[in-house]
């Protein structure tokens, strides 16, 4: 069934902070982004080389009221003129989530509006339709197939109405894939790593896999027997069917390359060179002049063949699970949607299907909180919206 999309539809709040980005954004109709404001705090976080919890749910607390006060003011609306407030629920750190939900779960009710609450995974789905809605092109339709593939996922969804019902009825998610293993972004990351690139590792592989050969070096993907995870007998396939599993393994490809460079040990010099010269110079572009002349012709026809063969296993299985479960779209999003290869070779597939496809821009890609708002949309037409004791749910799945 067509997804329709109208522009004078229900005015949502949605507000994130399930991570290190406190933001808020105020949309209409699941499609029309009035404003979409996000403080991010990897700054402060840079300095610990990762994430802190507790620094981040103070930095949140800091944050949330001048930002969702912003997010009005950018979209020209009072609290008056919202129809609904939309909050990230989960998967994320708990203090961070609970600061994001409270301060909603009080607007709401000082409000008298209805709260909904999102997964954030769900979130990152609705980035891309929400830009598909607002373009002029064909509108996607669902069933719709989205791969999230990022640093710390690669799933599968198929995205469906609840059985029978189509305009109002809330959106059921079913998870038909995932990695048993790494998730492709941590496998470019490792790969990255060992081989003297910098970090995070996609956009150097990314830049440097267009000047070598992606036949050179012949990888495989071995196929899945994926195990139940609660009796860890059974052999499973992720979509309950019988036929060929639609999950995904990375860990033997990074093991594949981290043997090529103890059977070629010519590689080892380049590698350590990279390594000196990323640390004298810790601002060096991948896409420069300068990083591809650090690699030799063997290294980057390795780099070539890696990414064809990870893109091409993302590929297969996408497009596997489509056709399985008929879906009239695909969605791809999280980090690694970034590729280049990935995108033309996704886009190309697509076409020869007659598949619409989408991806998110950058801007839309990292968290934000339009995604939380447009995701809430179908919500509010359903009437399916959040009890006022709702809370954090750090390790929530999606479907
Ligand atoms: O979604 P994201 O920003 O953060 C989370 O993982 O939550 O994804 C980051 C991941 C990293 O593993 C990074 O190496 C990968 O996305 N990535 C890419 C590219 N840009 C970022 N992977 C392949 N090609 C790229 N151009
Ligand atoms: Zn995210």
């Amino acid at each position: 069934m067509q997804y329709v999309h109208t522009i004078d539809g229900p005015l949502i709040l949605g507000i994130e902070s399930s991570c290190d980005e406190t933001a808020a954004a105020v949309v209409r109709g699941g499609a029309q982004a009035l404003s979409n404001v996000v403080a991010s705090q990897m700054s402060l976080h840079a300095n610990y080389g990762g994430v802190v919890p507790e620094l981040a749910s103070r930095e949140h607390l800091r944050n949330v009221v001048p930002v969702v006060r912003e997010a009005l003011g950018r979209a020209g609306v009072s609290f008056a003129d919202l129809d609904a407030i939309a909050v990230t629920e989960g998967p994320g750190l708990a203090g961070a989530l609970l600061v994001g939900i409270t301060y909603a779960k009080a607007l709401a009710f000082a409000l008298g509006k209805p709260l909904i609450a999102v997964n954030h995974l769900e979130g990152h789905i609705h980035a891309v339709l929400l830009e598909a809605r607002a373009s002029a092109g064909a509108p996607m339709q669902l069933p719709l197939l989205a791969l999230v593939v990022s640093g710390g996922h690669t799933h599968l969804y198929l995205a469906e109405h609840t059985a029978g019902e189509a305009g109002a009825a809330p959106w059921r998610y079913r998870n038909v894939g995932r990695t048993v293993d790494d998730a492709a972004g941590e496998a470019y990351d490792k790969v990255a790593k060992l081989l003297g690139l910098g970090y995070p590792g996609g956009p150097w592989i990314d830049a440097l896999a267009r000047l070598g050969n992606p036949r050179a070096v012949p990888f495989h993907f071995a196929p899945i027997r994926t195990r139940d995870a609660s009796h860890g007998k059974a052999p499973r396939t992720a979509a309950g069917a019988s036929s060929t599993s639609l999950d995904f393994s990375f860990s033997g490809i990074k093991t594949a390359v981290l043997r090529y460079t103890q059977t070629h040990p010519e590689l080892a010099e380049g590698i350590a060179a990279r390594r000196r010269a990323l640390t004298a110079q810790p601002g060096l572009k991948p896409a420069s002049d300068e990083a591809a002349t650090l690699c030799d012709a063997q290294t980057l026809d390795l780099i070539a063949s890696f990414q064809h063969a990870v893109v091409g296993n993302l590929l297969r299985q996408t497009f596997a699970a489509a056709e399985r479960f008929g879906a009239h779209g695909i969605v791809v999003s999280g980090g690694v949607a970034a590729n280049s290869e990935l995108r033309r070779r996704f886009h190309a597939e697509a076409d020869r299907r007659g598949l619409p496809i989408a991806f998110p821009s950058l801007a839309l890609s990292t968290d934000n909180a339009a995604m939380i708002a447009a995701a809430a949309w179908p919500k509010f037409v359903a009437g399916e919206f959040a009890p006022p004791a709702l809370g954090a749910t750090p390790q929530l799945r999606l479907g």
